[in-house]
């Protein structure tokens, strides 16, 4: 039923715990199976001057499928930019998990919209305005839902 990839990152999970200094912290959950996800970021700059996620950690009550998919994101996210931390969707982690059952991929919103509520609210602390075209990619609270079919399946 699941990749080996995932269940090693499962039995093996990377970038696990708080930044106690984050500079954006993301939290979503989901109403259904009460699971919960936290992302912690720090920012950084590469040699272009560029704010990158020059760290990533989470923190979750989930599922197995949230745990991989969030040690993996945490993965594909250290050293991205903002905007590509933005752009990283559910499927671009499971498809860098080989892949997850259809009934779980519901699962993996949460760690892709965790760490876009970490970059928001990195935005927020900062007191700097959201660019425009980040706001379009905001979490949507809607997508965390699970239908009474696929939660904690
Ligand atoms: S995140 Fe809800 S069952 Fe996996």
């Amino acid at each position: 039923m699941y990749s080996e990839k995932v269940m090693e990152h499962f039995k093996n999970p990377r970038n696990v715990g708080e930044i106690p200094d984050a500079d954006g912290i993301g939290q979503v959950g989901n109403p259904v199976c009460g699971d919960l996800m936290w992302i912690y970021i720090k920012v950084g700059k590469n040699a272009k001057g560029e704010e990158i996620l020059s760290d990533v950690k989470f923190k979750t009550f989930g599922c197995g499928a949230a745990i991989a998919t969030s040690s993996m994101m945490t993965e594909l996210a250290k050293g991205k930019t903002l905007e590509e931390g933005m752009k990283m969707t559910r499927g671009d982690v499971a498809t860098a998990l080989d892949g997850l059952p259809p009934v779980k991929m519901h699962c993996s919103n949460l760690a892709a919209d965790g760490l876009h509520a970490a970059i928001l609210d990195y935005f927020k602390k900062q007191n700097r305005p959201v660019p425009e075209w980040m706001q379009k990619l905001a979490p949507k609270e809607e997508e965390h839902e699970h239908s009474e079919a696929e939660a904690c399946g």
